[in-house]
């Protein structure tokens, strides 16, 4: 058996791995991330992400899922809401994934049942 792969097709063939690594390492989440980004949320969701007025809803150990699809809808206007609009609009999509994976694993009444 013989593989006769030229070194054209080798270096392209890296290339390509390399871009998928690339984009993995992109849309991961970043919890550690969503520690800074958090800090202006604080002051309506509390510094611990269970806010005590009935306003702000509490958001600590929310599914990830769930708050990601929340922010979204924010940003994209399935949900109105000029105050988190406001809060969202300079926000990325990465900053969504990294909030949404700090919030998650925080504790609070919320809970992920498994
Ligand atoms: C000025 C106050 C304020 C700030 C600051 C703020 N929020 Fe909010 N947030 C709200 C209010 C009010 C709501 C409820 C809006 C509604 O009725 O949809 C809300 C709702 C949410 C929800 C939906 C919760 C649910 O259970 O559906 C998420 C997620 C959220 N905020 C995340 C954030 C993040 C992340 C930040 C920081 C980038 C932030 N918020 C900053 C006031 C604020």
């Amino acid at each position: 058996m013989s593989f006769n792969l030229s070194n054209r097709a080798i270096a392209s063939l890296l290339a390509g791995v390399a871009l998928v690594l690339a984009a993995a390492s992109a849309s991961a989440q970043n919890a550690q991330r969503g520690v800074e980004l958090a800090k202006p949320c604080a002051a309506c969701h509390g510094e611990d992400g269970n806010s005590i007025a009935p306003t702000f809803p509490r958001i600590a150990g929310q599914h990830e899922d769930y708050l990601l699809h929340a922010l979204r809808a924010y940003r994209d206007g399935g949900r109105k809401n000029a105050v988190m609009r406001a809060q969202i609009d300079k926000l990325t999509d990465q900053d969504f994934r990294d909030l949404a994976a700090h919030y998650a694993r925080m504790k609070g009444p919320l809970t992920v049942v498994r």
